[in-house]
């Protein structure tokens, strides 16, 4: 189905989700989403690493009469009986809490390892015994590890460079387990770099993108890790969220328990990236068009390169990004830039 008519089916008959992680970058970016589309939304957020500015940006955004359709649990996903209870009623999850960063899971692998292998378990045991129709999860691009291939394909992995890699893994292989011993229907989408709107600029774990974007703003240099050439496959967060869309309703049994590469199938590196950002953040503040950025070490558990296929998620989603880097850079600089200046 093109995601035209699933938008089309589901104003039509809408269903009643639950969003976990509702208060983080993807999670709110999904909600809003579907209180545009008239959906029914429970969400759940412990505020590990999310904010409450994300649920007060959303609600603006979309106005009081579709806010009214959302009910926010504050809790946490490694509480069974929290599980349990948003789970009830509900049609479809979108399950998105989890503590994110290779650096993190580095410092701190079994706080990583509480919330996204028992708290996925977990969520994953209350949606089966809620009678959930359909679970889609965030998997991740780290599941490659150090396999060389470029680009990605979902059947060839390598072996996990960080705890969070081994947490996003099992992830996928418990969602296959739930399938073949439950007959429980899941979908697992392997995030590559999602950015855009909401993400979150501060602290040691920020995403690069809105890291460096804040960092221009107040007049600091940002640092790249590595020598530049370190690149990545970033995904602007509409494409994200058609994908979740796509595999919330796709009605083909071969597309279901399956997981998909979710990018553009380009290959950026960090310096260019830089230059990208400057340059998108210089039509806001032409002084900015100057700036060097400065180096550092590489990271420890950083793939080198990253670039993936997407032709899977292309054949049984009709997964179509609307948004190549270079658009969904634009955007997002100009609502960073506008928050900044209503500061
Ligand atoms: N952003 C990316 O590029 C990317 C790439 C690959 C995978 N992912 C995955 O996508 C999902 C969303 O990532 P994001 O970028 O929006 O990160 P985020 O940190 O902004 O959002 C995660 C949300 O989960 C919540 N959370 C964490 N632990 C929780 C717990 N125990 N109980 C309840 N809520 C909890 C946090 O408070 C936060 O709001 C995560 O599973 C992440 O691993 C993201």
């Amino acid at each position: 189905m093109k995601i035209d008519e699933i938008k089309h089916g589901l104003r039509r008959a809408p269903k009643r989700w639950l969003v976990t992680g509702v208060a983080g970058f993807i999670g709110a970016n999904l909600l809003e989403a579907l209180l545009e589309l008239d959906q029914e939304v429970v969400g759940l957020d412990n505020f590990a690493t999310g904010h409450r500015r994300n649920l007060d940006d959303v609600q603006w955004s979309v106005g009081e009469e579709a806010w009214a359709r959302f009910r926010f649990v504050e809790g946490d996903i490694r509480d069974l009986d929290t599980c349990r209870a948003v789970c009830e009623s509900v049609d479809i999850v979108l399950h998105q809490a989890a503590l994110g960063s290779v650096p993190r899971s580095i410092e701190d692998p079994i706080r990583t390892n509480q919330a996204n292998i028992d708290g996925f378990l977990n969520m994953l045991v209350a949606a089966r015994d809620a009678g959930v129709r359909r679970f889609v999860y965030a998997a991740s691009s780290s599941t490659y590890g150090d396999h060389p291939a470029l680009p990605k394909r979902e059947d060839v992995v390598g072996r996990p460079l960080s705890p969070y890699a081994v947490t996003k893994r099992v992830n996928e292989m418990y969602a296959e387990v739930f399938a073949r011993v439950y007959g429980f229907a899941s979908i697992g989408l392997r995030y590559f770099n999602i950015f855009g709107r909401r993400q979150d600029p501060n602290g040691a774990y920020a995403a690069v993108i809105p890291r460096w974007i804040g960092e221009l703003l107040a007049g600091r240099r940002p640092v790249i890790f590595g020598d530049g050439k370190t690149s990545r496959d970033f995904c602007y967060i509409d494409n994200a969220i058609q994908a979740n869309l796509l595999a919330a309703m796709v009605e083909d049994e071969a597309a279901v328990n399956q997981v998909y590469n979710i990018a553009v199938n380009a290959q950026t590196s960090l310096y260019e990236l830089f230059t990208k950002i400057r340059e998108a953040l210089s039509v806001y503040v032409p002084a900015l068009g100057e700036v060097e950025p400065e180096y550092g070490d590489f990271r420890p558990g950083d793939v080198r390169h990253s670039r993936a296929s997407i032709d899977k998620a292309a054949a049984l989603l009709g997964y179509a990004p609307t948004h190549d880097v270079d658009a969904g850079l634009s955007e997002t600089v100009q609502w960073y830039f506008r928050k900044w200046e209503r500061r």
